[in-house]
Parts: C-alpha cells; sequence; structure tokens
C-alpha cells in the first residue's frame, strides 16, 4: 500500500468514526428530555410518516422521546382514502378530531375475533375514547381534506396487535413492539427521573 491510499484509507476510516458519532449525537439529543427546552415548538419537532403511506405522525410528547410515564400524547394526520391498520392495545385511547371527517370502526375484544365493526362516523371537533384492547380502525373517508387527530394513550410505549381483517382470531393478531414511530428511540439510554 503506497502513503497516498494509506492516507486516504486513514480519512476515510476518520470520516466515518465522525459521520457515526455525529449521527449518535443527534439520535441521543431527539431521545432524550434533558436536551430538549421545556416549551417547545410543534412546527418544530420531528414529523414523519414512519413508513406508513398517508400518515403523518408527530409524537408530542412521548415515553421513549421525552420521558413520559403514564402517558402520550400524538398529532396524526390521514391523507384522503389512508387508513390506520385493524389493531389494539391494553391500554386507554383518547382523541380529538381537530380537522376533516372519517369513519371509526369498532369492534369487540369479547368474542373468539373482532366480528363486523360498528361504524362511528367522525369530523372535526368531535371526541371518542377507544374501549381498552377493543379492535379498531380509523379511516380518512373524505375524498379532498386531511383527517387531523390529537390522541392521547395511556402506560406508553404502546404495544400494538395488528389484525389482517376483522375475522382474524385475537390470538393471531401480530405484535409490532416498538412500533412504527417508537423504533427509534427505543434502544437509547434513558434519563433518570
Ligand atoms: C370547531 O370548533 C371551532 C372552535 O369552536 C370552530 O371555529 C370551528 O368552526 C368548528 N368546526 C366545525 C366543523 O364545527
Amino acid at each position: 500500500m503506497g502513503v497516498r491510499s494509506l492516507a486516504s484509507s486513514i480519512l476515510l476510516h476518520f470520516l466515518l468514526l465522525l459521520l457515526l458519532y455525529e449521527f449518535g449525537v443527534v439520535r441521543a439529543a431527539q431521545c432524550s428530555t434533558k436536551e430538549q427546552p421545556l416549551v417547545r415548538n410543534l412546527n418544530e419537532l420531528p414529523q414523519s410518516n414512519y413508513g406508513r403511506e398517508g400518515l403523518s405522525h408527530m409524537t408530542i410528547a412521548g415515553a421513549l422521546s421525552h420521558g413520559m410515564k403514564e402517558v402520550e400524547v400524538w398529532l396524526q394526520t390521514i391523507a384522503p382514502g389512508s387508513k390506520t391498520p385493524i389493531h389494539r392495545h391494553s391500554c386507554e385511547e383518547v382523541f380529538v378530531v381537530l380537522k376533516g371527517r372519517g369513519t371509526l370502526f369498532l369492534a369487540s375484544s369479547s368474542n373468539k375475533c373482532p366480528g363486523k365493526p360498528q361504524l362511528f362516523p367522525i369530523s372535526s371537533n368531535t371526541t371518542f375514547s377507544i374501549p381498552v384492547n377493543d379492535p379498531h380502525q380509523v379511516v380518512n373517508t373524505d375524498g379532498n381534506e386531511d383527517l387531523q387527530m390529537l390522541v392521547v394513550i395511556s402506560r406508553p410505549p404502546v404495544k400494538v396487535f395488528i389484525y389482517d381483517d376483522w375475522f382474524m382470531p385475537h390470538i393471531a393478531a401480530r405484535l409490532k413492539y416498538p412500533y412504527y414511530w417508537d423504533a427509534e428511540c427505543f434502544d437509547s439510554p434513558k434519563d433518570e427521573l
């Protein structure tokens, strides 16, 4: 190996280490309660579809990202025609619809499978809560307008069980944990209370 290629290989390793370090620091800042100001501007919080088409999710206050212990607050926007998966979780969940309109599909946890869900129209300025463990799905049924909701859950981080359809047995629903938006901060060390 010549001096030139040795030098460029050292430089490359150095740059790689720098990149890894920067990534770690940025990630730690996003996943730590200590680095964040008390009052935060919603427009500056991370927002992403986390790989789910037609969704925009923002964790306003989260267990993994902000050290919340009892509740977690999300701002979610579902594009026209898009929907959440059919899913359940063993925590309380409260929705406040800020914009748009859609349909809540809600089934029961008491039979072997969810079965045919009940339909509830939802629209801006309505609120509803999902009974613990009841399978549900929120669909934006409007052709033009986004459906935007403020969502509060208890017992974070959420453990979601996903159904393929309403007739899949409860025991066959697949656990998705950490959930899409929790994956990023799942392994970072947590601040002490
Ligand atoms: C929702 O409530 C706000 C505040 O009271 C009001 O300005 C808005 O018109 C309401 N929207 C609908 C669709 O009722």
